[in-house]
């Protein structure tokens, strides 16, 4: 052929980051097929969906089988009772979301780079180390990306500095993706204070805010001027269960606004021509999961994750090896032994344990050195692993 294509694409390394894992992970597997990998890899949840959230897809499916209850095509911004459904999720916590700026999809990792339809280039800073996908979606656009160091100096809560430049846009994901990290309000609030006197915009990543403890924020709504310059996406993945049913959303105020351009609108036509909306059943589902009984069985099963990872902190802090997360994130990102470059630190477990893990390299250049734990696996496979790293670490 000779169209012209995305040259884009030709700058990626061959895999994404967890298909790398993933492969590296089968690889093994297939030449040590006795061999019982524990996958601490990819958070993939392993709780299954509260019994709420099952009655609820039952009944929508029946109602799919008659012809007085189905339902064809699904408002593309979403249902309003699942739009309802997240804006009375946000107003539990006393944070004013109308349902007309709920935007329903099919999860954030989707958001996070579909948003990119609503700006044109601009220059794009994240948090070193960072979610992969956030970098990739904007290499796929064309568009420059900076990096905002996270050190252990700084905690991984890396705050603004004069080299970001007005105009720009900035994601930030707290509960972070991959260190586990968390922004307090202070912190939050000079990031928010930053973009408005910037003219910057936040895209706020709060996948993980059902891990939140104490008084830190789990929506950047908490913050004082945030509805000027921040949309947010989340999801249920982590929180209810959804990594396979997928349901997300974006929050979009209707204050936000550049170049004449009205956000809020912007994005309800684009949904219109670009998407026809995740499925009744799955919807349903996610007012199920949201409702107050069904966010009581998901918060119960964040506590068995949490529990996971308090057994794998305990560990690490007993044998001196320093992390971060595992309390306000599902994730435990460690140093790896002895300086062990992330990827070599990967092989390292996986040969000698069957452990499986992520390289902390794969986030970004800051990660070289760190190894990240998810805490989504089975409570057995804690205590097992943690007496398989006794012997190695
Ligand atoms: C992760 O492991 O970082 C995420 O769960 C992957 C994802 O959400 O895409």
């Amino acid at each position: 052929m000779k169209i012209n294509v995305n040259e884009n694409f030709k700058t990626f390394k061959d895999n994404y980051l967890f298909v790398e894992c993933a492969n590296k992970i089968a690889a093994y597997q297939k030449d040590n097929p006795k061999a019982k990998i524990i996958k601490l890899s990819i958070g993939d949840v392993t709780r299954p969906l509260p019994s709420v959230v099952i009655d609820a897809l039952k009944k929508a499916v029946e109602e799919q089988a008659q012809a007085e209850t189905f339902r064809g095509y699904a408002p593309e911004s979403g249902y309003d009772f699942t739009r309802v459904a997240v804006a009375n999720y946000y107003a539990r916590r006393g944070t004013n979301v109308d349902s007309s700026e709920v935007f329903i999809s099919d999860g954030a990792k989707s958001d996070c780079g579909n948003v990119l339809d609503l700006l044109g280039h601009n220059q794009i800073y994240v948090p070193d180390p960072v979610y992969p996908a956030y970098v990739d979606a904007n290499i796929m656009q064309g568009n420059h990306v900076f990096y905002i160091p996270g050190t252990l100096e700084n905690e991984f809560a890396p705050m603004p500095t004069s080299d970001i430049e007005c105009g720009s846009v900035i994601y930030i994901c707290s509960p972070n993706n991959p260190t586990g990290s968390v922004y307090n309000r202070e912190q939050l609030t000079e990031w928010v204070n930053f973009a408005n006197e910037h003219g910057c915009l936040i895209i706020f990543d709060s996948a993980y805010e059902a891990f939140v403890t104490g008084e830190n924020p789990r929506s950047i709504y908490e913050i004082e001027g945030a509805r000027t310059c921040a949309l947010e996406i989340c999801s249920l993945s982590k929180t209810a269960g959804f990594t396979g049913t997928r349901c997300g959303w974006m929050i979009v105020p209707k204050e936000l606004e550049a170049n004449g351009l009205n956000f809020n609108k912007a994005w309800s036509r684009r949904q219109a021509t670009r998407f026809n909306g995740v499925p009744y059943i799955i919807q349903r589902a996610a007012q199920a999961a949201l409702s107050e009984e069904g966010m009581k069985v998901c918060m119960e099963n964040i506590e068995y994750y949490k529990a996971n990872a308090a057994k794998m902190s305990e560990f690490l802090t007993r044998k001196g090896i320093k992390f971060t997360g595992g309390i306000n994130s599902p994730y435990i990102w460690m140093q790896t032994k002895d300086n062990t470059p992330s990827w070599d630190f990967f092989d390292y477990l996986l040969n000698e344990a069957q452990i499986a893990g992520t390289p902390g390299v794969g986030f970004g250049a800051q990660g070289e050195g760190f190894f990240r734990i998810t805490s989504f696996g089975k409570a057995e496979d804690y205590d097992e692993a943690i007496a398989r790293l006794e012997r190695i670490l």
